[in-house]
Order: structure tokens, then sequence, then C-alpha cells
């Protein structure tokens, strides 16, 4: 069933948009003929997004204090929200984004009931709950909670690791296995997780903006393979040809100890890395696949995804927007 409210004029909002998931998504959405409107803190940012298209406009705003939220949902049905606060240097930088990303979705929320905005398409996190679920995945499950809770109908997707250059779980994961032909690791090393390639994740987000079946629903997202970490990691490294991995496990690293040694071996800001990491104890993987039979997609296998983001990102290991 296609979605009798979009139509290739139409403008769609993107938040987020300098983002990862974002920046990605905007290209896509264009080439199928899709307006764009952004909602960026720094408009600087955004010169090689929009390089002279004039389908691709932005307000200056900031989602914390609601800066420009009322212009930017002016005239708009639909939205994409890939929002998070983590980031920083320091891990005392960045206790609060759990709270940040309340204020900032109740805010959009708000904003969004009183422009009559039809259908937002929210990018969350997989994840079950219980008690041991890491403060993160908790925080993207209350994030979908808040924007479900409007008059806006919202689509909600869920996904694990998506295997894309510029990715902050990727290029952790990338560095790792570049870097170290030996690892110590600790029992997170054997956690089952659902990897998602960033071009599938990308047909998701544009299909359901096309199919009125995804408002009001949740779905979980994934890939081909149900992986451990041990197995992503030695997988990423046959993909690379750069030889199979020592993984030892040992039972006296922490969670906070690991965040540490990812620290001195990576330079993905620890206020990013820390909320991450403490989630690997959890396992992510998809509970419920009906998407399969309202986007149905050839699913690009791990290995695959990790050569396209090679592919994509040819500077050595890294990308400077870290
Ligand atoms: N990356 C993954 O592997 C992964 C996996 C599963 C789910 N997801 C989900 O995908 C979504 C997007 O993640 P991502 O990886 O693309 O994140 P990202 O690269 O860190 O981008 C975050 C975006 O949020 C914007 N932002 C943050 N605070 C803002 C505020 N107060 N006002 C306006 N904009 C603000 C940032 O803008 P600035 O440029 O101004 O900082 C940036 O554009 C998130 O919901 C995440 O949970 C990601």
């Amino acid at each position: 069933m296609n979605n009798p409210g979009i139509g290739a004029r139409d403008m769609v909002l993107v938040l987020g948009a300098t983002g990862f998931i974002g920046s990605r998504l905007i290209p896509e959405l264009r080439a199928k003929g899709i307006q764009i409107r952004m909602l960026v803190r720094n408009p600087d940012k955004v010169a090689e997004l929009i390089k002279g298209d004039s389908g691709i406009t932005a307000v200056k705003g900031d989602l914390l204090t609601g800066e420009g939220l009322s212009e930017a949902l002016l005239g708009i049905q639909s939205a994409y929200y890939l929002v998070h606060s983590m980031g920083g240097r320091s891990i005392f930088q960045n206790k609060e984004y759990a709270d940040k990303d309340r204020t900032a979705a109740e805010l959009f929320i708000k904003a969004a009931d009183v422009s009559g905005l039809r259908r937002v398409i929210y990018l969350g996190a997989l994840g079950e709950k219980s008690e041991d679920l890491s403060e993160h995945l908790q925080s993207r499950a209350e994030i979908a909670h808040i924007l479900s809770s409007g008059k806006t109908a919202a689509t909600i997707l869920r996904a694990a690791i998506i295997i894309g250059a510029g990715g902050a779980s990727f290029e952790m994961l990338r560095y790792l296995v570049e870097r170290l032909p030996v690892m110590v690791c600790p029992k997170w090393i054997d956690t089952k997780i659902e990897p998602i390639a960033l071009r599938d994740v990308l047909k998701y987000l544009v299909g359901c903006l096309f199919d009125a079946r995804t408002e009001g629903q949740s779905f979980d997202i994934g890939g081909s393979e149900i992986l451990t970490y041990r197995e992503m990691m030695q997988q990423y490294a046959e993909a690379r040809g750069i030889g199979s991995r020592l993984i030892f496990r040992v039972p006296f690293l922490t969670p906070l100890l690991s965040a540490y040694w990812v620290d001195f071996v990576t330079p993905i800001p620890s206020g990013v890395a820390h909320p991450l990491i403490e989630g690997l104890k959890n396992e992510v993987i998809c509970k419920d696949h009906r998407i399969d039979g309202i986007i149905p997609i050839d699913k690009t296998p791990f290995k695959e995804a990790v050569r396209i983001a090679f592919s994509e990102e040819t500077d050595g290991p890294g990308i400077s927007g870290f």
C-alpha cells in the first residue's frame, strides 16, 4: 500500500541532518524527488549537504531550547527524527544525555501537535526492557515512547549496530580490529547482536515514508546474520583481509575499564563510546519480523556491508568527523 499522503514534491523535515544517518538519508530522499527542510544547530555544517540543491533548505534551531522548531515544522506533513545528545570528549561532560534527549523529544512532540504534523519516523535502538538494560538503550526506548505520545503517528524503527563509514559503533569496531591483532575482552565479547548495513537502514527509512501501513507502528530491523561481537570482529578482519584476531575473554574487565581501554585505542569521544560500551552487555536482536512483509529487501550480509563501508571511506581507519 502506498502512502497517499506523500507526493514527489512534498517537503519532509529531517532532524539530525548533519549526523551519520541523516546526512546519508537526504540524498536518498532527493533521489525520490522529495524536498528537504533541515533543522540544524550550525548552518555552516550543511553547505556540503546542500551542494547548491534548491530542493534542500535549512532552518537554524536547537531541539533542546525549541528554537526554530515552529518555523521548521511549518507546512510539513512528515518528519524524520534522527537525533541523540551523546557526545563530548570527557565522560563527565555528558552525564545528562538522557535528560537532554528527553527534553528534546518532548519539545518536538509538543510543537508537532501544534503544527499538525501527520507523521514522524524515528530510528531508535533494539534492546528489550529489563533491569539490566543500559542507560543508552533505555533512553532510546524512552524517546520512542515520547514520540508516540502525541497526535502525530510515529513509526519506530529499532536497529542494533549500523555498518557504515562514520557510524560511532562501527568506527569503534573498526579501530579495535584494525589496531589490535590480540584483544583481551570482557564477557560482552560473546553477546549476540544483529548488525545491519547502512544501505538497508536507508531502504527501510525511505520505504516507511512511502507506506502508510508503517504509521503508528514499531518495527525491528536487522541484517541477514546474528553474530556475537567476537564473530563480528573476526568477520570484519576477514572482510578486510587482515588475518584473524586472537581474542581472549577475561572475567575482570568491567564496562568502565573497557571504556577506558577503548578511549586509549580509538578516537571515538568518551561521551559517545562509554554509553555504547555499557550497552554491549545487552543482546540486541530482532524479535519481530513484520517489516519483511511490508518492505521486503535483499539484506546485505555483514562482510559485504564492511566492504561497502570501506569503499566509501578511503582515507584509512577512522573518519575526520569525530
Ligand atoms: N549509528 C548507529 O550505529 C545507530 C544504531 C542504531 C540506532 N541509531 C539511531 O540513529 C539515530 C541517528 O544516529 P546517528 O548515528 O546518525 O547519530 P549522529 O551521527 O551522532 O547524529 C546526531 C544528530 O543529532 C543532531 N542533534 C543533536 N542534538 C541536537 C539538538 N539539540 N538540536 C538539533 N539537532 C541535534 C546532531 O547535530 P549536530 O551536527 O549539531 O551535532 C546530529 O545531526 C539515533 O536515534 C540513534 O540512536 C544509530
